[in-house]
């Protein structure tokens, strides 16, 4: 059993988990993920890793609900335990002094580039960020990317906070200003990696994405996370998560992302008819 050390609210529907695994916080690096499942019933679910601590033996992810089981794990609370988490997996983000790195993040994902900010920071880069939301109830971790960055753009869709519109904007301004990028890194939901990806394709800047396509196993074996890279077929979790954005076959992704669609909305059904779910707060007070 893994135990939660913490559990933040982040926002009503991102939370945030510092769990004791001294294993994996001493082989974590930026980048990687771990598989996490609930109790011995549970389904495998693939959460990145937004922190770690070598000393203290925690490593911390941070969730966002989106169905059944994300839904499931926020009704767990400091002190609760979970049953499985295998990891670090994946490769680990192509850390160097790059020059000019541009982050860019949305949702929950804001917690997932930390890291790989710090250690591009820690290589020598000069680290411009842009991090965008929905609107300004959603923004978090703004301190933690700020620390980090030279240089942060926040976007809002709405406008409630920082530039109204979408990631892509202010990016598309850097490219065109005539600057020196010399690298983009977009961690997000799959159409803000796209757009981002089709942002920097005429500039000729390399984009790394991070994808994020169904897992179970998470190591290679039962080839559910397969993507299309550059024409080839590979495998998200050892062969990434992270690849350049200018050769993934987006729409395939997105389509197979889809294919469960109508299970995972019966699962939440199904979930919520045999066990009603508490108030907010009710189950981690
Ligand atoms: C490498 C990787 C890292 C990720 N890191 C994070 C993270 O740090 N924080 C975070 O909030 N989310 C992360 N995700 C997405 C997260 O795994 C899904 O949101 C979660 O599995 C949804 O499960 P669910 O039962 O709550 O929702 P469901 O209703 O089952 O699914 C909702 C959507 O989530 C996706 N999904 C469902 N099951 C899986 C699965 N087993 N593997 C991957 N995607 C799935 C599908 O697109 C689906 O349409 C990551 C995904 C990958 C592949
Ligand atoms: S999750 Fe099974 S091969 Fe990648």
């Amino acid at each position: 059993m893994y135990k939660i050390a913490l559990r933040e609210d982040l926002t009503p529907n991102i939370h945030l988990f510092k769990l004791v695994a001294p294993m994996l916080a001493k082989k974590a690096e930026a980048g990687q993920f771990v598989v996490v499942r609930i109790d011995e019933k549970g389904e495998r679910i693939p959460l990145t890793l937004a922190d770690w601590d070598r000393e203290e033996g925690t490593i911390t992810v941070v969730f966002m609900e989106v169905g059944k089981t994300t839904r499931k794990l926020a009704t767990l609370g400091t002190g609760d335990s979970i049953a499985n988490l295998a990891g670090p997996l994946g490769l680990p983000t192509h850390i160097d002094k790059f020059g000019t790195v541009v982050c860019v993040a949305g949702g929950f994902a804001i917690a997932t580039i930390v890291p790989i900010a710090w250690a591009m920071k820690a290589a020598g880069n000069h680290i411009i960020s842009i991090m965008g939301f929905r609107n300004k109830d959603l923004v978090f971790w703004e301190d933690q990317l700020r620390q980090v960055s030279d240089e942060l753009i926040i976007t809002t869709d709405d406008g409630s906070y920082g530039r109204k519109g979408v990631v892509t904007v202010p990016l598309q301004e850097l490219l065109e200003s005539g600057r020196k990028i010399d690298l983009v890194v977009a961690i997000g939901p799959t159409i803000m990696m796209k757009f981002s990806s089709v942002t920097t394709r005429p500039f000729g800047v390399k984009t790394i994405v991070s994808l994020n396509p169904i897992m179970v196993d998470g190591t290679g074996m039962c080839g559910c996370c397969r993507v299309e890279v550059a024409g080839q077929t590979r495998f998200a979790c050892v062969d990434g998560p992270d690849f350049d954005g200018h050769e993934v076959d987006w729409d395939l992704l997105m389509a197979r992302q889809r294919i469960y669609l109508d299970e995972e909305k019966r699962s939440v059904e199904l979930w919520e008819e045999a066990s009603p779910a508490p108030a907010k707060g009710e189950a981690h007070a």
